[in-house]
């Protein structure tokens, strides 16, 4: 017995790093995944591991950015997997540079994956939402359906070079709060995690790291090596997540474990607070 039998997720972004962390969390509990990211490749590895858990899972290969995406992201998770109960807007990256340096493009792509395109997307789920709460009402049952946001305590504190990420990232947790009010009457419980310094490939040391391609453009992401190491001394815990401890807190609002716990943002960041 999983604490996610029955239930069917959407994750984006969930090709690689945290998002593929959360989805084979959320399927290990035994909720089927949808999975998305930009390219087939990484998306086909993350559902092929989720299969050979035993597990259901479908990929919805796109941006999330494309105004006609969220529709069919949806349309997956209900018509591919029948249902719908857990969101988990996980997609992103950084596109720094100090104000002088950022051009209106870098501000733009910034809000429109890390803001725009979760509001396309519970937006595009609200009509399942609402007619499946009223309808669940109806017939007496209780079912709690799930949004985790996934933010960075970049939009709680700010963060010097980061000012379209820390927009974007603020937004959504405007929005966590917002739609916690709007949909508590549908039973959706709405929360955002806010992490620290997780380590993927965006938070490797910038020496090392290599371009990440977005709509065919290369992006520098990384931290420079000395900024990393005056972080770690900074995080209370003394080190960066790991993928694994990046995936719990989204476990913990996905499941019924969480029920009566809405438009709160959970800071995972080994206690770091910039
Ligand atoms: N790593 C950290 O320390 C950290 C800290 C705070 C917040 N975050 C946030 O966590 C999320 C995941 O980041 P990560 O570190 O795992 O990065 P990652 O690059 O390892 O994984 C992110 C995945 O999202 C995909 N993606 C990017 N843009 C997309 C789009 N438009 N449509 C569909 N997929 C898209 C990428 O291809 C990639 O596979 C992001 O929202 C990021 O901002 C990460």
């Amino acid at each position: 017995m999983g604490l996610l039998d029955g239930k069917v997720a959407v994750v984006t972004g969930s090709g690689r790093g945290i998002g593929k962390a959360i989805a084979l969390k959320l399927a290990k509990e035994g909720a089927s995944v949808v999975i998305n990211d930009l390219d087939a490749a990484p998306a086909d590895e993350t559902v092929n591991e989720i299969k050979n858990m035993g597990v259901k899972a479908v990929a919805a290969v796109g941006s999330v950015t494309d105004k006609e995406f969220p529709d069919k992201l949806i349309g997956a998770a209900i018509n591919d997997l029948g249902r719908l109960d857990i969101i988990v807007n996980n997609a992103g990256y950084t596109w720094d540079a100090v104000i002088q340096k950022s051009t209106d493009e870098m501000w733009e792509a910034m809000l429109a994956v890390h803001a725009t395109a979760p509001f396309r997307i519970m937006r595009a789920a609200a009509p399942y939402i609402r007619e499946n709460a009223k309808k669940e009402k109806a017939e007496g049952k209780k079912v709690i359906r799930k949004i985790v946001n996934v933010t960075s305590i970049a939009g709680v504190y700010g963060n010097a070079g980061q000012i379209n990420y820390s927009a974007g990232k603020a937004a959504i947790i405007g929005m966590t709060k917002t739609m916690g009010k709007e949909w508590g009457r549908y039973n959706v419980s709405v929360n955002a995690v806010a992490y620290g310094i997780i380590e993927t490939r965006l938070t490797a040391p910038k020496e090392e790291s290599e371009d990440i391609k977005v709509h065919g453009k290369d992006i520098a992401v990384g931290i420079p090596k000395t900024a990393l190491d005056g972080f770690k001394q900074m995080i209370p815990l003394g080190r960066l997540g790991t993928l694994e401890e990046a995936a719990g807190p989204v476990l913990f609002f996905a499941s019924p474990l969480s029920d009566y716990v809405t438009t709160e943002t959970l800071v995972c960041s080994g206690g770091l607070r910039f």
